[in-house]
């Protein structure tokens, strides 16, 4: 495990002294610093990830997974005010939050954001007005059955596990290269959950690149290939999941599980 005193290890290993995109990595994030306003949130996070790797983002109630997650999806709030960002050797850091959506980059937010007024269907066709588009509806509506099924609901009436399945869709109708979902499993039972892993499991089998950020984090080791803690805005481990799950000190430490 590698603890805060232990980050020139992880230099050492490559992750963060370099500059450039990566030679071998899908997406590499090179020491990003972000703030609100005055507040410095995100204080030099760095990693790589290989295409369709889940990595699984952790930490305690306020650590910074989401600022992260917004950060890196390119979004004004926070601003980054320093490091660099690349997906498939294209640089991000000097994007807008809409030139990364159309390079591939798709964050489902904790709260879903579906669309009032719109049924499901036209939720997702909304998606797909923006160019690149992703997956056709007939394509989305095989791996999401309950949607299909609920295809002329209004998507605010849907039950929340539905809003989640119908907010991964809405992202996979729009060209997905790598997957942010913040908070996937809030508020749904386990057997819901169970439904979200598997399409997560079969987004990962067609190659696309996914950082979960969950409070339920044995859901998300389990999902995962690797795994980032976070606290303070700053890594305090990284490496494979699976030695999280079996690592009850660090578990004990940073995630309160
Ligand atoms: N818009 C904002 N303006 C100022 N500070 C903010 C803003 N949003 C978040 N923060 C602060 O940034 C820190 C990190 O918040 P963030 O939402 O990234 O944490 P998190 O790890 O996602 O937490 P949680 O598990 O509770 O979702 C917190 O101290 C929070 O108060
Ligand atoms: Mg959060």
């Amino acid at each position: 495990m590698l603890k805060k005193t232990d980050m020139s290890d992880l230099q050492l290993a490559g992750e963060s002294t370099e500059t450039g995109p990566s030679k071998d990595a899908f997406f590499s994030v090179r020491d990003i610093h972000a703030y609100y306003g005055e507040s410095y949130i995100v204080q030099g996070i760095s990693f790589d990830l290989q295409e369709g790797e889940i990595l699984a983002l952790l930490g305690r109630n306020g650590a910074g997974k989401t600022s992260t997650l917004r950060t890196l999806a390119r979004v004004d709030d926070p601003a980054l005010k320093s490091g660099e960002i690349y997906l498939a050797g294209e640089s991000l850091h000097d994007k807008k939050a809409y030139q990364a959506a159309q390079m591939g980059i798709q964050l489902v937010p904790e709260d879903r954001r579906i669309i009032g007024g719109l049924t499901v269907e036209e939720n997702l066709i909304l998606a797909q007005v923006s160019e690149p588009r992703g997956w056709e509806l007939e394509r989305i509506y095989e791996h999401f059955p309950r949607l299909a099924e609920r295809r002329t609901q209004i998507g605010t009436t849907l039950s929340g596990g539905e809003q989640q399945m119908l907010a991964v869709a809405r992202a996979l109708a729009r060209e997905v290269k790598l997957l942010f979902l913040d908070e996937p499993y809030e508020g749904l039972a386990p057997v819901i959950v169970q439904e979200i892993e598997k399409i997560v499991r079969q987004i990962k089998e067609l190659g696309i690149t996914t950082i979960i950020v969950e409070q339920n984090a044995v859901a998300a080791l389990k999902l995962a290939d690797r795994a980032i803690i976070v606290d303070m805005g700053e890594i305090v481990y990284s490496g494979s999941a699976q030695d999280v799950l079996d690592d009850e000190d660090l578990r004990n430490e940073y995630l309160a599980i």
